[in-house]
């Protein structure tokens, strides 16, 4: 397992969720207990020179990949949510979609001065959402020392939105 090449367990389907779009379907890697492990793992070690105090995870599916990712690197995990969903006090950043605006939350007590934070998603696409987190992340007092995604598009150049380092663990040209 430890050779194995981890993109045969991702799938691409054509035209999700729109016409002209190909979408990397991780669901496939997640229920492969051995991939999805060992996913984790590789990522886990390309984080840890970074030595993050907290992994901040984007909802949604950033969810899936801060939980394993804080346990195995023994640090916390801080919630970047959508509107109305955490309690008490948030700080807020709202950022352009391709059609549309979306913004993120963050619980304004969540950052503690002088920690080192690594942000991490399942996708990077256009990195607008990742650089819209680092963003929402520095407004909330944070030192951001890196960025860590599953899968990165890079012909979407999304990489070139980001000041910080960015750790992906397959990338796709097309
Ligand atoms: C997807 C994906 C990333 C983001 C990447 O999230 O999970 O968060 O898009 O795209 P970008 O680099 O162009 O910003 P989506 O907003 O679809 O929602 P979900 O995570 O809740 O499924
Ligand atoms: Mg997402």
């Amino acid at each position: 397992m430890q050779n194995i090449d981890l993109k045969q367990y991702i799938r691409g389907i054509p035209d999700f969720p729109k016409p002209g779009i190909l979408f990397y379907d991780i669901s496939t890697l997640l229920r492969n207990a051995d991939a999805w492990q060992l996913a984790t793992a590789r990522m886990a070690h390309a984080i840890a020179p970074w030595q993050p105090d907290q992994l901040a995870a984007i909802e949604s599916r950033g969810f899936l990949t801060a939980a394993p990712l804080s346990t195995r690197l023994g640090c916390g995990l801080i919630m970047l949510r959508k509107p109305g969903k955490l309690p008490g006090e948030t700080i807020s950043l709202t950022y352009d979609l391709e059609y549309g605006s979306d913004s993120l939350h963050i619980q304004a007590d969540a950052i503690h001065s002088g920690q080192r934070i690594v942000v991490t998603d399942d996708l990077l696409a256009t990195g607008g959402t990742l650089a819209a987190s680092v963003a929402l992340l520095r407004k909330a007092g944070a030192n951001v020392v890196g960025a860590s995604v599953l899968v990165e598009l890079t012909s979407l150049g999304g990489r070139d939105k980001l000041d910080v380092p960015v750790h992906s663990l397959l990338s796709y040209d097309e």
